[in-house]
């Protein structure tokens, strides 16, 4: 349905979008998943024709999107990384504004201003000025308005970013029953990997304007088969314990954790009775333990080795 041909963006002297290739069939649940800087804004901006690619194109069922911007406004809906609402009127009149700019107008907008409101959750609090809404509230507000012309295709770029829990958990049920139910082609945008764990079908992972690695979250999981990783929690931190196991042949990887670190070993190297004697040594005391199956970010750390909140 949507398509991208080695699309590249260079801004002056950086390239932002390094000749990528994705691609999103009718139905699809797509997540782009991609640290801050990563390109995924730019990208998307290139596929929604907000601006032009210094190379390639977007196709949409074949046809060029660089040529002909109307077809992808026509079935795109973008709830863009920046919430852009007008914070002196109304969620109602926003939409009604954003309306005629769709050019819906009357009584068939007033039904889909209705919809939409009802969709996010909002419609009782259609008449209260934007600005007194929570951060997740205009985040909602903002996907109203993506949904207002009834696009086709839905993209969302990082829609839960700085929200609170409460909304961000709204959104994410919304974008899955928008996908399975309504049968809107979605591409999630986050760095975030359990969300898109979550949400979606199929993956890309993206880094330094390429993608790395793409696929169902089955297959890229597979890339780490030979691994797992185990999670341990300790008081207190310590870097000096953290450096000495990196020192381990056997210890692929050693990263921080909010309540202590993650290390990801060779499957079956019965690394814990080592890891609890250098744990000693350093006087760290552990609270948990888990071993764990690989997550998306586990994927990512493999291929770059860094995490993706960095
Ligand atoms: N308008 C612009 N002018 C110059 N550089 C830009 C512009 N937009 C983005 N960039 C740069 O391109 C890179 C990718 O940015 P972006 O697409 O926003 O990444 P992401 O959305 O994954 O965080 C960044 O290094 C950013 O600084
Ligand atoms: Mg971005």
């Amino acid at each position: 349905m949507l398509e991208t041909e080695a699309l590249q963006k260079k801004f002056k002297n950086q390239l932002a979008v390094d000749g990528i290739n994705i691609y999103m069939e009718k139905g699809e649940s797509v997540g782009l998943l991609g640290p801050n800087g990563a390109g995924k804004s730019t990208t998307i901006s290139m596929i929604s024709s907000l601006i032009k690619p210094t190379e390639g194109d977007v196709r949409l069922n074949g046809k060029s999107v660089v040529k002909h911007p109307q077809l992808i406004r026509n079935v795109l809906g973008v709830v863009p990384q920046e919430i852009a609402l007008y914070e002196e009127l109304s969620a109602y009149e926003n939409l009604k504004f954003f309306g005629n700019i769709y050019r819906i107008h009357g009584k068939q907008l007033e039904v889909k201003i209705d919809k939409v409101l009802r969709m996010v959750g909002l419609k009782e609090r259609q008449k209260d000025v934007v600005k007194t809404y929570s951060g997740g509230m205009k985040r909602r507000i903002n996907i109203a308005i993506a949904l207002l012309h009834e696009p086709e295709i839905l993209i969302m770029d990082e829609p839960t970013v700085g929200i609170d829990p409460q909304s961000r958990s709204y959104i994410l049920e919304m974008v899955r029953k928008l996908n399975e139910e309504k049968g809107l082609t979605i591409l999630y945008t986050s760095h975030y990997m359990e969300e898109v764990e979550r949400l979606c079908d199929r993956v890309y992972i993206m880094d330094h304007g390429k993608i790395i690695a793409s696929g169902t979250k089955e297959e890229l999981k597979r890339v780490l088969s030979n691994e797992e990783t185990i999670l341990i929690d300790m008081h207190p931190s310590s870097p000096s314990l953290m450096e000495a196991l990196a020192k381990d042949q056997e210890i692929l990887q050693v990263s921080e954790t909010d309540k202590g670190m993650k290390l990801i070993v060779p499957k079956g190297s019965n690394k814990l009775a080592s890891i609890f004697h250098q744990t000693e040594v350093f006087g760290v005391q552990v609270t948990n333990v888990q071993v764990q199956i690989p997550t998306l970010e586990d994927v990512f750390l493999h291929l770059t080795g860094r995490t993706l909140r960095d």
